[in-house]
């Protein structure tokens, strides 16, 4: 069976009131439904999650952006652990986005929120990616200090609810200097496949599902699918307007 392509919005800290963020959704749902060949999901700010979820029902999937470093409760001013989030409907979690580790998050603080969210069965969506290109390919040994630092630890049994997002950060946002070609997109996936087969063993490393963001649009979004060969995409800004993103989602469902 053709493994589904998983298309993932990133709402970011948008839209500005849950009243906004649910008929985002609303045209979502309904643009989507009958899309069969692909995994949809929207990840959002925590405080809109639960009112999402309930929304969606299933229909599309529901993410937070972030979770705490910390499994179970206790005096943590301020942080959400993963099993709040599952408890409101959460099934997927954004961690290491360029964004928060731009904000300080370390390769050791990731690596503790991956496990706090496995632990609370939700599936992680792993953010790695470098600042710059280089021609001697430095870039290629920082993704790969992401990627044995970021899972050190992490049960083999756990793979099948972990993703990939290969972020290059000079592609992401407004200030990209240019989004990544497919071949860009390919080189580095198979990079990360080889890193977690050697991380893991073949069988496991090679099943993890490395999806492509930055500066996605209904323009690239077919490229970085067929050339590419991504198995999915993170979407940001186009994941907010709810018509463009349909539009990715059709064209991933056809690919
Ligand atoms: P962008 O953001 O699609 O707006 O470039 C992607 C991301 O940061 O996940």
């Amino acid at each position: 069976m053709k493994t589904k392509k998983v298309i993932v919005g990133n709402w970011k800290m948008n839209p500005g009131s849950v009243l906004e963020a649910l008929e985002i959704l609303k045209e979502i749902i309904s643009g989507s439904a009958s899309l069969s060949g692909i995994k949809a999901v929207i990840c959002a700010p925590a405080p809109f999650l639960q009112r999402l979820s309930l929304m969606s029902k299933q229909r599309v999937a529901i993410g937070a952006e972030d979770c705490s470093f910390v499994e179970g409760i206790g005096p943590y001013t301020g942080e959400v652990s993963a099993r709040m989030l599952k408890s409101i409907g959460a099934s997927y979690v954004i961690l290491g986005h360029s964004e928060r580790r731009a904000i300080g998050e370390s390769d050791e603080l990731i690596n503790k929120k991956i496990k706090s969210a496995m632990s609370a069965s939700l599936k992680v969506i792993l953010c790695v990616g470098e600042k710059t290109r280089d021609e001697s390919g430095e870039y290629l040994n920082l993704i790969k200090y992401q990627l044995t630092a970021g899972l050190d630890k992490v049960k083999k049994d756990s793979l099948k609810n972990l993703i990939i997002a290969y972020e290059p950060i000079w592609a992401i946002g407004k200030g990209a200097s240019r989004p990544a070609t497919p071949a860009d997109v390919l080189e580095v996936s198979i990079f990360i496949k080889k890193i977690l087969a050697e991380i893991f063993g073949y069988e496991y490393g090679i099943r993890v599902l490395v999806i492509y963001g930055g500066s996605v649009d209904a323009n690239n979004s077919g490229e970085f699918l067929v050339a590419g060969k991504a198995d999915g995409l993170l979407v940001g800004r186009e994941s907010l307007n709810a018509r463009n993103f349909i539009k990715i989602l059709r064209i991933a469902d056809n690919v």
